[in-house]
């Protein structure tokens, strides 16, 4: 009697035994949790940045403000105080701000970019993706279409207004 008695009492567990067992359950899941974000961010960074990709119909958008002397004089000024602090005072993706984000801004005079349909470009602009900031409620559409204008005039031709 006395035996089956203490066997009952070495099968309940002590309040170590279970704390230990939570504690380890925890780190387990904590381990998962920590593996699954870094697989997250590393195929983030490994993504190349030209996947970034505007849906067709907002790519098809035609630019309405026409890219004369004032409007890339506007989208300049605009430039200069929301986007070179990241992207570069030529557009090159070399801004001081840049330098240690991922993915790295980006050459807003490649060819790559420039290929780019400009409401491809309003719409990235307007959206953003981390760590761009979205700017649709910091620069009115007008200006983000001047911004347009302005980024086409940093790429290696000139190019017509609608491409
Ligand atoms: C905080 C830094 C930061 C600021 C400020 C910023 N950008 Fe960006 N921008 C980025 C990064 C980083 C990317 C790349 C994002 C990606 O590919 O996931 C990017 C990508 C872009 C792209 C997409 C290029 C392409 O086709 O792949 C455009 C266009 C762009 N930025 C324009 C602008 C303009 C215009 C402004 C200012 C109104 C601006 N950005 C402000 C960091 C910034």
């Amino acid at each position: 009697m006395r035996l089956a008695v203490s066997n009952r009492v070495s099968l309940v567990p002590t309040r170590g035994d279970i704390m230990k067992r939570n504690i380890s359950a925890r780190l387990a899941t904590t381990g998962v949790a920590a593996v699954l974000s870094a697989s997250v961010l590393a195929g983030r960074s490994s993504e190349s940045a030209a996947n970034w990709k505007a849906p067709r119909r907002e790519a098809d958008k035609k630019n309405p403000v026409p890219a004369d002397g004032q409007s890339v004089a506007r989208g300049k000024e605009i430039y200069a105080k929301n986007c070179a602090d990241c992207h570069g005072a030529a557009g090159k993706g070399d801004g001081p701000k840049g330098a240690d984000l991922e993915p790295k801004p980006r050459d807003l005079s490649s060819s790559q970019v420039q290929a780019e349909g400009e409401g491809a470009l309003y719409w990235k602009i307007t959206t953003g993706r981390r760590p761009m900031p979205s700017f649709a409620k910091l620069l009115s559409e007008k200006d983000r279409w001047h911004t347009v204008n302005y980024i086409r005039t940093l790429g290696p031709a000139t190019r017509p207004a609608n491409n």
